[in-house]
């Protein structure tokens, strides 16, 4: 019966479709006739829905079967759209899920027959429960430093530790990931978007765990963008008219288990006038959002944002963020503002909000000057003149291969993600380091909430 109604539900999308072409043929398991090139990987994770995402070279109508086991039960089509690598986007909108609940997906052809190996996904709790989640921007390039000097880290694999980073996080069993921005060098490029983004982020990290993105100026700055295509954020709920939108383009909030997110979209913060100390930057929309009840009810609230309002190494930060976020920052009472951009780790505290800067994800600015030294950042940068070094060492190649002997950290520079436990009313976060060859080094600093 579920076969058969498949498949008219297929011929129906097919019927209906022009992404229909003459590629589609009937198909066994044995010559799927599809190739996948990027596996699944997991968007929009709300209490009642999951976007299933993935990349195929075939334009053909596909599906994803759910279900709370193997024997699935339940199947939603696939939207398909292209990627300008002359690949197709897909994606599968699953609605009326139970929440803080497992359940098993594929993808499927038209005939039934699996093109995927079984996946899995959780939905958002209903209720207040422990977790954590992981933070890090920039992971748009290798580790060497290229234009931006000749400082090696590790020719083996430039690749590393960014993908170190990635799989550590699915090791950590983390709920749900922050990208901060910058997850491509050009997010407007197809190719790019594939080495940093589609063979990365969505494949090592996105196969397992649901991430959400506040987009930075190396995404691409358009809604139709190969990186934004590529990606399904709360934006696509978005129903106003305050700015641009799209489900990989925009601002939006979410909220799990208690804790309240907003992601900046930098190419629609950025780009509104806002003289008016009024002007929230986002006409309206931030403000709207951090005043909600959902937002005032959580136990934590969480801004991220790519430029960072205070920065002390290449750039001072952002003023116009200083005039019209911080202040809004402090009035509803978020607790942690996190940043990438500047590519190293600062942090700081300044009336009831911390700031932290978690941009290690590719090559590093090493060769950044520190420019500003901001009263309240106290971690990376310089303080007092001096620079603020994080406690630790670190390690990056001598020769090629070979790991060189362990260097003192200098003022923030080094690789490392953000990862957040949330227990009960408390909130830990750890920086956790790694060396230039992925070889993790430990927590390198650490801050509580309570
Ligand atoms: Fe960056
Ligand atoms: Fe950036």
């Amino acid at each position: 019966m579920r076969i058969l109604s498949l498949v008219m539900m297929f011929a129906l999308v097919a019927c209906s479709s022009l992404r229909y072409t003459e590629s589609m043929s009937p198909s066994s398991s044995n010559d799927p006739g599809v190739t996948v090139m990027t596996p699944p990987y997991l968007q929009n994770m709300s209490q009642t829905g999951m976007v299933i995402m993935a990349e195929v070279a075939e334009n053909i109508p596909l599906a994803v079967e759910y279900g709370k086991t193997t024997g699935y039960g339940f199947t939603v089509p696939m939207e398909l759209i292209a990627s300008g690598g002359g690949t197709w986007f897909c994606r599968g909108i699953i609605s009326g899920l139970e929440p803080g609940t497992t359940y098993n997906y594929r993808l499927v052809l038209p005939s039934g027959d699996g093109i995927t190996g079984n996946g899995t996904f959780a939905t958002s709790p209903a209720r207040w429960e422990d977790f954590s989640f992981a933070v890090l921007g920039d992971t748009q390039q290798g580790n060497t430093v290229g234009s931006h000097g000749d400082r090696i880290y590790w020719e083996a694999d430039v690749w590393e530790p960014g993908n170190s980073m990635f799989s550590h996080m699915v090791e950590q069993e983390i709920s749900l990931f922050l990208g901060i921005g910058d997850h491509a060098a050009d997010g407007d490029d197809y190719s790019r978007t594939r080495l940093s983004y589609l063979d990365r982020m969505a494949s090592i990290l996105g196969q397992h765990v649901p991430y959400f993105i506040s987009w930075g100026n190396h995404d691409g700055n358009s809604p139709d963008h190969p990186l934004r295509l590529a990606a399904d954020m709360p934006s696509r709920w978005r129903t106003d008219s305050l700015s641009v939108h799209s489900p990989g383009y925009g601002s939006f909030a979410f909220e799990y288990s208690g804790v309240f997110f907003v992601c900046l979209e930098h190419f629609t913060t950025t780009a509104l006038a806002a003289d008016d100390p009024g002007n929230d930057i986002t006409n309206g929309w931030l403000d709207s959002v951090l005043s909600s009840r959902k937002a005032r009810d959580a136990r934590f609230r969480i801004v991220s944002v790519h430029v960072p309002p205070y920065c002390e190494r290449w750039i001072d930060g952002d003023a116009r963020l200083r005039e019209h976020l911080v202040p809004r920052l402090e009035k509803y009472n978020v607790d942690i503002c996190f940043s990438g951009h500047m590519h190293g780790y600062e942090r700081g505290y300044v009336n009831g909000v911390h700031y932290v800067i978690a941009g290690g994800g590719s090559y590093l600015d090493c060769f950044e000057p520190l420019v500003y030294e901001w009263p309240h950042m106290l971690i990376g940068g310089q303080v007092n003149g001096e620079p603020a070094n994080v406690p630790g060492e670190y390690r990056r190649q001598s020769s090629y291969g070979v790991l060189g002997p362990p260097e003192p950290i200098e003022g923030g520079i080094f690789h490392g993600y953000a990862r957040v436990s949330v227990r009960g009313n408390n909130l830990i976060m750890d920086m956790h380091g790694f060396n230039a060859d992925g070889s993790y080094i430990g927590i390198l600093d650490s801050f509580e909430i309570k």
